[in-house]
This record gives C-alpha cells, sequence and structure tokens, in this order.
C-alpha cells in the first residue's frame, strides 16, 4: 500500500509546477490531474522546446508514467484535441498512458460563451476569468445539470447536448449576448470523438487500486491555493478546490491515503485578473520582475502583476494545505535586485495583523522585512553550498517563519536546473 502525495501551488497559480511535476516524474507511476481545466496552463521544456499544457497532466514526457484526468477535472474535447495533436508532432503518443474519468465534466461551447457574456456583465467587477468556461461548467456539475465524459458513449448523448445548449442560449438571450455556438461545434464533436479512443474509466477505482499495488502517485494540482474557491479572495477566484483537500475530492482518495504534500511557490509572487494582491509592485519595480521572469500567462498572454513574496498569505496556503515539503522556483529571477523584501505581516487601519482579512477591500499595508540581494547568477549552481549567503539567508527565513522545509530550489527553467537539498 502506497500513498499519494500531492504537488499544488501556494500563491495565485503560475508557481512553475509543470516543471516540478516534470522533475518528480521519474520517481513516480503515476501522475494525475484533480481539479481546474484549460484555464491552467503548465509549461515544460522538452528537447529545449517550451510546450504548455493545459488538460492533459504533467507527466507525459516519461515513457510508461500513467496519467490521469480526474473526476474533478473539467475537459474541453476542442482543447484536448489540440494537445493532443501537437503532442503527437513532438512524437508523443499516449493511447496507452492517457486515462480520463468518466466523471469529469465537459466544458460545452456554450459554457465557453457564458464565461464571456458574465465576464461582459460584471464590468468594473470582472474577475478577469481565463474565459475557457471553467466557472459555468462548474455551476452546471453543482446545479447538476452537467454532461460528463462518461455520457459520450450514451444512446441519447446529442440529445442530451441539445438540451444544455438550448437553456444555455436562453441563458445568453438574458444577457442579450450574441452567441457563437454553432461555429464551434464541429471541431467539439470531432474532440469529443477523439477522446472515445482513450481509456476512459471510473478513475476513483484505478487511483485506489494503483496504492493497492504499491505503486507511486502524484496529483497535480492547478492554479494555486489563493484562487480555491472557499479560500481564496471570492469572488476573485476560479471555481474549484485548489487547495489539498481537493485531491481527495478530484480523485476520489480518502485523507488517510495523502502521503507528502509539496507546496510550490515563487521567491515573489504574481497574480493574473483581478483582485487582491497586497504586495503588488505597480511600478519599474513590479516591471523589472515581469520583464527578467517573463511573466505572461501561459493560457492567455496577459501580463501578470508582480510584487514581493508575501509570507502572511503563503502561512495561511501551508496551514489550508498540510505541506509537508516546500519547493521554491525562480529565485533567479532576483539575482540582480540590490534588495528584496518579504511582507511578514499585514496593517490595516493601524493595526498589525498576521491573518488575511475576510473584507477583500481592506487597506492592507503590508509590513516588510527587507533583504540584501546577491547580485550574481545562480542558475549554473548545483547544489547549497555553491548558493550566495544572502539566497541562503533568504531560503532560512522562509523556513523559519513557515515551519517546513524548502526541499528544492528551482533556479532556472530547465530539468537540470533544480537544486536537491538535504
Ligand atoms: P477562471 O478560472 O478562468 O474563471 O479564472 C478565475 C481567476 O483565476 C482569474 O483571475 C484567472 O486569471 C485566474 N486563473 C485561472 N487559472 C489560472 C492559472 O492556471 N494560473 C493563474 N491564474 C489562473
Amino acid at each position: 500500500m502506497s500513498k499519494v502525495d500531492i504537488l499544488l501551488g501556494l500563491q495565485w497559480g503560475d508557481e512553475g509546477k509543470g516543471k516540478v511535476v516534470d522533475v518528480l516524474t521519474p520517481n513516480y507511476d503515476v501522475i494525475a490531474r484533480f481539479q481546474g481545466g484549460p484555464n491552467a496552463g503548465h509549461s515544460l521544456e522538452f528537447n529545449n522546446i517550451k510546450h504548455v499544457l493545459h488538460t492533459i497532466p504533467s507527466g507525459v514526457f516519461h515513457p510508461g508514467c500513467i496519467n490521469v484526468i480526474g473526476n474533478g477535472v473539467v475537459i474541453d474535447p476542442i482543447i484536448f484535441a489540440q494537445e493532443i495533436h501537437s503532442l503527437e508532432k513532438l512524437g508523443v503518443n499516449l493511447r496507452r498512458t492517457l486515462k480520463i474519468s468518466k466523471k469529469a465534466h465537459l466544458i460545452l461551447p456554450s459554457h465557453r460563451e457564458l464565461d464571456a457574456a458574465s465576464e461582459a456583465a460584471k464590468g468594473k467587477g470582472k474577475i478577469g476569468s481565463t474565459l475557457k468556461g471553467i466557472g459555468p461548467t462548474y455551476m452546471d456539475k453543482t446545479g447538476r445539470n452537467g454532461i460528463r465524459v462518461g455520457d459520450i458513449l450514451a444512446h441519447d448523448f446529442q440529445e442530451r447536448y441539445q438540451f444544455l445548449k438550448n437553456k444555455h442560449k436562453e441563458i445568453l438571450r438574458q444577457y442579450n449576448y450574441q452567441s457563437n455556438i454553432e461555429q464551434h461545434e464541429e471541431e467539439w464533436f470531432k474532440g469529443v470523438e477523439l477522446m472515445k479512443e482513450y481509456d476512459l474509466i471510473d478513475s476513483e477505482y484505478e487511483i485506489n487500486k494503483y496504492i493497492a499495488q504499491g505503486k507511486r502517485v502524484l496529483a497535480e494540482g492547478a492554479q494555486g491555493s489563493l484562487l480555491d474557491i472557499d479560500f481564496g479572495s471570492y469572488p476573485f477566484v476560479t471555481s474549484s478546490n485548489t487547495i489539498c483537500a481537493g485531491a481527495c475530492t478530484g480523485l476520489g482518495i480518502a485523507p488517510g491515503k495523502v502521503g507528502e504534500v509539496y507546496g510550490i511557490f515563487k521567491a515573489y509572487c504574481t497574480r493574473v485578473g483581478s483582485g487582491p494582491f497586497p504586495t503588488e509592485l505597480d511600478n519599474e519595480v513590479g516591471e523589472k520582475i515581469r520583464q527578467i521572469g517573463a511573466e505572461y500567462g501561459a493560457t492567455t498572454g496577459r501580463p501578470r502583476r508582480c510584487g514581493w513574496l508575501d509570507l502572511v498569505a503563503l502561512r495561511y496556503a501551508i496551514m489550508l494545505n498540510g505541506v509537508t515539503q516546500l519547493i521554491m522556483t525562480k529565485p533567479d529571477v532576483l539575482d540582480t535586485f540590490e534588495t528584496i523584501k518579504v511582507a511578514v505581516a499585514y496593517r490595516i487601519n493601524g493595526a498589525e495583523t498576521d491573518r488575511l482579512p475576510y473584507d477583500i477591500n481592506a487597506p492592507i499595508e503590508p509590513v516588510y522585512k527587507e533583504f540584501k540581494g546577491w547580485m550574481r547568477e545562480i542558475s549554473g549552481f548545483k547544489s547549497d553550498d555553491d548558493l550566495p549567503d544572502e539566497l541562503m539567508a533568504y531560503i532560512q527565513f522562509v523556513e523559519q517563519e513557515t515551519g517546513v522545509p524548502i526541499k528544492i530550489v528551482s533556479v532556472g527553467p530547465n530539468r537540470d536546473e533544480t537544486i536537491v537539498r538535504e
């Protein structure tokens, strides 16, 4: 009997999960996605080509590794097909190794339109959604209207599709939204046909079978803990549980079967879309981070908002997830910064606190601790002993403040630019 290890982002997504899963994959037999959908963009470097995955788990470049799309995921057949075709061009054939839960929900072309209509209606209060139809699909799931992957095999699939589409058209009419659904239907149904060529499974049974067989399973989170539907800065969140508990419901594993929880965070913070971001640097320092860190959305290309590391938020995410090991990414982006700041507390209306406030409009003033920058290139470094003292001071401070060891430091985008610490 083995346990399921979970890897998830502790900030607002884009922490570098794709690369880290790719580095960890040789230790695992199975990689499973448990929530989210094509709003995610997991970037991997393969044979020096940057590749972005949206729906398919990040174990695809390791031959023999089984990749599971769990019941908690929402799938757009159009994007699924595009991903499969671009992987095939790279010579990656997933026919035998990719398995899809029959209980995962489908994103219809009309869900995407509903997303766009809902955002447009929100005006200034818009979420900044990736507009992939994520919110409306999860709404249909919890509203018990959704269409699941297993339904594509049903004799009345067409009717179910038309029924839901017509319902959506009614809503779109109320929004006064010019709809374009039919234009995407042919491609959507082609994607559905392609999905039928893959192993459609009861993933909860399969995952529990793998555990019983002693296979090593890694659950791969998408987005980040601060975008969690329950614990993020609601309503500026995504529509799924991005925290550790989401792996239990999104794969069908009992809490007692969770092993290590790897929490991944960037040495600074970024956020795409709207919502509070206490340590945001809306100035030339933030711009410098964006340029050096290439902080543009992997899914939408939008510039990411950039800011200093926020320990109040990080400690919150660690608490929610029960993180056992930390992974720090992209400290190399800070190589040329003379001073680096970290928020250790918030000041709200004159009072200091170490908690995230309920009120997302609360006027938060971060209380910073300053660190001296290391002012040299670190990407070639292979071990702790090589790392500059200033960076070690930064790492040790985070460990001391969070009470969790930083086991991996990623110092560049490639697999070999990774320091595994003793
Ligand atoms: P949605 O999930 O596409 O509706 O987007 C909701 C919010 O989550 C928006 O602020 C998005 O920018 C953000 N978001 C969704 N997916 C990701 C991701 O994979 N990385 C970073 N932000 C994301």
